[in-house]
């Protein structure tokens, strides 16, 4: 059972809605009661699929002053987007170690800019070599599908890293993103995590605030 000291947060991802309206999905999603807003940003090279960068972002912003924006960089290069996305209103830089040579350097350049730090790692990375920099971080997600698409199947091998980070950091902001859903929570929190990305179980729902309460709900369970 989970020992963790945070918050239960619900973060929704809207890679699944409707691209040419994404800022009332946006806003529509975060007047359902969510805590932050995740955003996905690929560049066709890191992960096989393009979404937008952060000209999109700056916009969002204009539509939501007021909301957190966990910016999840699945880029090749996420050094040459940091000054671009702080610009654009980014609370948060979530980089995937995989992508970087020099992940120290990357973090001193997020904090720089005024952005909270995330380090992501694939489902294929081990989850010691993430351990070296959680101390300078403010939070780790654990992929819990390859990245790259919404809509795809939570992979609950995953967990072992999850219960791992979170014996060892009991205050740690860990996040989990893909497949996240009121049949896969459970599995989910009580590994350890607090912070929850989930696209198409809110996205799609006809009741997003009643999925957003559920998943919270099931998180606060398993928090002291
Ligand atoms: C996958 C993205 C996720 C994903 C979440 O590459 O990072 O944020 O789209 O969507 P669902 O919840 O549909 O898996
Ligand atoms: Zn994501």
């Amino acid at each position: 059972m989970s020992v963790c000291t945070c918050q239960a947060k619900i973060g929704p991802s809207i890679l699944n809605a409707d691209f040419a309206c994404l800022g009332d999905e946006s806003k529509r999603v975060m007047e359902a009661g969510a805590d932050y807003l995740h955003l996905d940003v690929m560049d066709g090279n890191f992960v096989p699929n393009i979404t937008f960068g952060a000209t999109m972002v700056k916009s969002l912003r204009k539509q939501l002053p007021d909301s957190f924006f966990d910016i999840h960089m699945m880029v090749s290069a996420p050094e040459q987007w940091v000054d671009d996305m702080a610009d654009a209103g980014a609370d948060q830089y979530t980089f995937h170690l995989e992508a970087t040579d020099d992940p120290v350097a990357l973090i001193k350049q997020i904090r720089a800019k005024g952005m909270k730090v995330g380090i992501a790692i694939k489902p294929g990375t081990p989850v010691e070599k993430v351990l070296p920099y959680v101390d300078q971080v403010d939070m780790v997600l654990v992929m819990t599908v390859e990245p790259g698409f919404g809509g795809q199947s939570f992979m609950a091998d995953m967990m072992p890293k999850v219960e791992l980070l979170r014996q060892k950091y009991p205050g740690l902001d860990i996040e989990v993103d893909g497949g996240l859903s009121p049949k896969t929570i459970d599995t989910a929190a009580k590994a350890g995590a607090n912070m929850i990305v989930s696209g198409s179980a809110i996205v799609k729902s006809p009741d997003p605030a009643a999925v957003i309460q559920e998943l919270r709900t099931v998180v606060q369970k398993y928090l002291n």
